[in-house]
């Protein structure tokens, strides 16, 4: 089948050669890549934490295609990784063992299916960016009500293995909320299509919501049918200067209190993680006259011909201002100026990643209780990890905030890195207390499974394991990640 054998047995067992072969010859022409500085991207994942080589990446074109590997994968034991834009924040679509699994990339299964503008829903292979996928939404007068500051790269089968949230799940819920039918590939290869689009479906297990969010472990999503909302009429994005996170909350509870539909997103920035945006975000321009210890970017959006949204953002603002809820504000005059608000908010991963060695603790708390995890969390870090950064963003109105914690500044990253574990488990230590999540949306990953096995009761992870099991007896789908 064209494949370059030959000179290959040193790195690859009979077996492995030829399981290969038969993989080159069912998914045809780029279906196999093996070329070492070809399938060293796929093994990176996007923090660079983990660096594993897969063995080699299969590319299929389509479900069969999908099926057919995995049968062959299966039939030799030879585990495979899903992954998708590989933009996880927990490694959870990169191998775990070096040299000893196949990545499946969905990259080549690109198709927008359908879309279905009056009813409101969408078919999509798995391949399809979020970004394409929003783009095409839009392009039909709709509105896919997910966005995620890596939506350029992740993939809708990703998006929806990790039950991706972001900032409008506020308003329209997660990833898995969107998630009207689904096509899936179990690690035997048989092809479950339910690809239904319909609002009400009760017909047994849910099986669509058991593969969201199952980061790959219980089979691969090879399409999916989304659900869309009308796509607003206007729109009003808002940068704000806070005093405290108790003034962010009560400014959250006005717009609620006024228009809680029109409510898209609430995000909170602090100001040390504004600083070190400041530090490496390129053509950074602060949009407000002074800094802030706190801000807050809402955005209000409605399909409503009547009643314009401005007012409404200008009256809230002004009482707020009044009753010292916030310092300052701007309101985007233009689409460009929006866009450079959301720049800001969506360039801290980025920015906090070239500032050098952060332990991500994406936490989540009842909304009212953020306050109090942000003051106990730092007085932690101040007295047992000194010198530690707390850079803390997020999706506030949904009580989920990235409590990250950044290197001491000129400190060695390597020993940063070292105590990060025990960082985590400090953090997660007052997120139990307030009867949190040690990962509200980032997933499990191969970073988080050590919290997993901690935080998570025995019955929990047994009927997981019991799920699992009946899925994929020999656990070959994503091994390492979750368990
Ligand atoms: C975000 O909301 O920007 C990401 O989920 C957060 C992160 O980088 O921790
Ligand atoms: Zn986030």
């Amino acid at each position: 089948h064209g494949l370059p054998w030959l000179g290959w047995h040193r790195r690859y067992s009979r077996l492995m050669i030829n399981l290969l072969d038969h993989l080159a010859a069912a998914l045809g022409p780029g279906g196999v890549i093996i070329a070492p500085e070809d399938i060293a991207p796929f093994g990176t994942d996007w923090r660079g934490l983990v660096s594993n080589m897969p063995r080699a990446v299969l590319r299929p074109r389509d479900t069969a295609g999908v099926a057919a590997a995995l049968r062959l994968c299966a039939a030799a034991g030879v585990p495979v990784v899903p992954q998708g834009g590989n933009t996880s924040m927990v490694a959870g679509a990169v191998p775990s063992r070096d040299g000893a699994e196949l990545v499946l990339s969905l990259s080549r299964m690109n198709a927008v299916r359908a879309i279905d503008a009056a009813g409101l829903t969408m078919e999509v292979e798995a391949g399809v960016t979020l970004r394409a996928a929003q783009d095409a939404a839009r392009d039909a007068g709709a509105l896919l009500p997910l966005s995620i500051g890596s939506e350029g790269s992740a993939q809708i089968g990703g998006v929806i293995s990790t039950n991706a949230g972001g900032n409008n799940t506020l308003r329209f819920g997660n990833a898995r909320d969107l998630v009207l039918g689904l096509e899936v590939v179990l690690a035997d290869g048989t092809i479950w299509n339910g690809l239904r689009r319909l609002r009400k479906d009760n017909t047994g297990y849910a099986l669509r919501q058991l593969f969201a969010g199952a980061e790959g472990t219980l089979g691969i999503v090879t399409a999916a049918v989304l659900r869309l909302a009308r796509a607003p009429r206007q729109r009003q994005t808002c940068f704000c200067a806070i005093p405290s996170v108790e003034a962010a909350l009560d400014l959250f509870a006005r717009f609620r209190d006024e228009d809680e539909a029109a409510l898209y997103a609430f995000e909170y920035i602090s100001g040390a993680a504004m600083a070190v945006n400041q530090s490496y975000m390129p053509d950074f321009r602060l949009p407000l006259e002074t800094a802030s210890p706190h801000y807050v970017l809402l955005e209000l959006a409605t399909t409503r011909r009547r009643d314009p949204l401005r007012e409404t953002m200008e009256a809230v603002l002004a009482d707020a201002l009044e009753a010292g809820v916030i310092t300052d504000a701007a309101i985007a005059e233009s689409e460009a100026q929006r866009a450079a608000f959301w720049a800001i908010r969506e360039h801290l991963s980025e920015s906090q990643r070239r500032a050098g060695a952060s332990v991500k603790n994406d936490v989540s708390v009842p909304v009212a209780a953020v306050p109090s995890l942000l003051a106990r969390a730092a007085a932690m870090l101040g007295a047992r990890h000194p010198g530690a950064r707390m850079v803390a963003f997020g999706h506030i109105g949904d009580g989920n905030i990235h409590l990250n914690a950044l290197q001491p500044e000129d400190g060695d990253a390597a020993a940063f890195a070292a105590r990060g574990e025990d960082l985590m488990e400090d953090v997660n230590a007052i997120v139990m207390e307030l009867g949190g999540s040690f990962s509200a949306e980032h997933g499990i990953g191969q970073i988080k499974t050590h919290a997993f096995g901690q935080l998570r009761s025995a019955a929990e992870r047994e009927i997981m394991h019991r799920i699992r099991a009946a899925l994929d007896p020999a656990a070959t789908l994503n091994p390492g990640k979750l368990f």
